[in-house]
């Protein structure tokens, strides 16, 4: 069964070898049709390799194979202790793999490689330990009611659980869904990203090795249209956890209707970034940049729409502009000095430009980028880091969703016209603020509709803390407790202790 894995040897001249296939029951299979996808590295857009793609025939095997893993004591009925040491031995491995895993999710995707190693790497290890330690800390509650009756709730996993995830952070995000859903009990069937299908079935060979029982955790690739959405109509999937498109969000929304499944959506963004003028400069520029800029500008939360106080609006945007093109260093994603690599593929490189062209056409000034970054090797998706000024309310680029390293920017005149103006959109992730006052902060804080705010700060993201949307940025909460309720029920048990009848 060779051409399950096949012998690659990396940019940065790392050998290792990639699994092919799809993983269920704890080996990698071929897929029923034998269809593959083909995963490209946009940094010169050669292909790597194909992998295996699950069709509904494939999705079939596999949540049979979760549905058996859940009924099975070995993994449901687990000491608690027990299924919390299996995620920490998971973590164990990821850490001692780090390398593999960062030169992998660096190749397939794009983003620089110091960056996969210690902050996407980082955030999986830190987030599997986090939600091993809750594994035996997870239980319910006695209610008192009256003296004839005890009654008391139990914390019970949901079932098989179906997690599709996105391209942005592909390791970060199976990190975000596959800890909650097993510290809990669950089992996990997960569909990555067509666009990066690589690294997580590198992370799928740790699972064997961790512990965790045949079914608890499959891994498969495969297109959404196809395998994504015979995972959302499954009749025998108990959850869908998806992070992507609002648009795609939707979609499995009324898929997971069929059987009524429980589901978790965190989807797009337009978020802002307000400066009043009593903020300190230096440090809202500095964030600002990293807000939105970081990850080639394809972040969910990212602030991509600044609102700026006019009596320093001027100052703001020639300090912003001059950080940007300084810090903002496009290049080799294996190079150290790159700040800023490839956009993921074609595609998004193709809507990226798209959008510069409508912010042209819609009349805003363009002062950074507005261009292809061709300086890399000739080829490869890089986009220049691009700022348009003078950015008004009706523009399409003021408004929707672009997933690139493009910012708009705009002025506003009181406090009352900035939150009304930052509220002024379908979505509602994140918000990041920036003022000197403290009464301002929290008040401003209060009446921004959205999941997060950064008060001085922006996209700071932790795992304690749970992140989410609210309007059509998505529903229910990851990371933190709040992960949690996500992936349980509350059984209530009601004991009569004497009242006869
Ligand atoms: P997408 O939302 O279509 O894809 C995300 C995931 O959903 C992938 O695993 C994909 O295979 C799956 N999927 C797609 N169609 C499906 C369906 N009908 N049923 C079930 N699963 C399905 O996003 P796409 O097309 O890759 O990117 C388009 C835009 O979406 C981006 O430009 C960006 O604006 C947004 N996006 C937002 C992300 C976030 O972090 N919130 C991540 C990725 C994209
Ligand atoms: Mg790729």
């Amino acid at each position: 069964m060779s051409d399950l894995f096949v012998e690659l040897t990396a940019p940065n001249g790392r050998k290792y070898s990639q699994p092919r296939g799809l993983f269920i029951n704890n080996e990698f299979v071929a897929s029923k049709s034998g269809e593959t996808i083909s995963s490209v590295n946009p940094a010169d857009e050669e292909e790597i390799c194909t992998v295996y793609a699950a069709g509904a025939e494939d999705v079939d095997i596999a949540v049979a194979a979760a549905r058996k893993a859940f009924k099975d004591p070995s993994w449901r009925d687990l000491d608690s202790t027990v299924r919390g040491d299996v995620l920490y031995k998971f973590a164990q491995l990821i850490e001692e793999n780090k390398e593999i895993l960062a030169t992998i999710e660096t190749w397939d995707n794009g983003k620089p490689y110091l960056v996969s190693l210690n902050d996407d790497i980082g955030e999986v290890t830190s987030t599997i330990k986090y939600y091993a330690g809750y594994a035996n800390k997870i239980h319910g509650q006695v209610i008192n009611t009256s003296p004839a009756k005890l009654a008391y709730t139990l914390r019970e996993p949901l079932g098989v659980c179906a997690q599709i995830i996105p391209w942005n952070f592909p390791l970060a995000m199976a990190a975000w869904k596959l800890g909650p859903a097993l510290c809990t009990g669950n089992t996990v069937v997960l569909k990555a990203a067509e666009q990066t299908p690589l690294s997580v079935l590198y992370l799928a060979t740790l699972i064997k090795e961790a512990g965790f029982p045949p079914g608890v955790v499959n891994i498969l690739n495969g297109e959404g249209r196809k395998a994504g959405a015979a995972l959302a109509q499954h009749m025998d999937v108990d959850k869908i956890a998806f992070t992507g498109s609002t648009v795609t969000g939707k979609e499995i929304m009324k898929m997971a209707a069929v059987n009524m499944k429980n589901i978790t959506l965190e989807t797009g963004g337009k978020s802002p970034l307000v400066v009043f003028d009593d903020a300190d400069l230096d440090q809202a520029v500095k964030w600002a940049h990293i807000g939105i800029m970081y990850n080639q500008g394809q972040v969910c939360s990212a602030t991509s729409r600044i609102l700026v106080q006019e009596a320093v609006y001027d100052k703001f945007v020639a300090e912003f502009k001059d950080h940007v093109l300084e810090t903002s260093v496009v290049g080799d994603p294996f190079k150290d000095e790159s700040y800023q690599g490839p956009q993921v593929t074609k595609a998004q490189f193709e809507r990226v430009k798209a959008y510069i062209e409508t912010g042209k056409s819609e009349g805003a000034t363009l002062i950074a980028g507005g261009e292809p970054h061709k300086n890399v090797s000739g080829k490869g998706f890089f986009i220049a880091p691009t700022i348009f000024t003078d950015v008004t309310d009706h523009m399409q680029i003021y408004r929707e969703e672009v997933f690139g390293p493009f910012v708009v920017i705009s002025s506003f005149k009181t406090e009352e016209e900035a939150v009304e103006r930052a509220n002024d959109t379908s979505y509602g992730l994140g918000a990041a603020l920036f003022t000197e006052n403290i009464t301002k902060a929290h008040r401003v804080a209060r009446h921004i509709e959205a999941g997060m705010v950064w008060i001085n700060s922006s996209n700071d993201s932790d795992v304690r803390v749970p992140f989410g949307g609210v309007k059509q940025s998505g529903i229910g909460r990851e990371l933190g407790e709040a992960g949690l309720e996500a992936y349980t029920n509350q059984k209530a048990v009601h004991v009569n202790l004497g009242t006869r009848l």
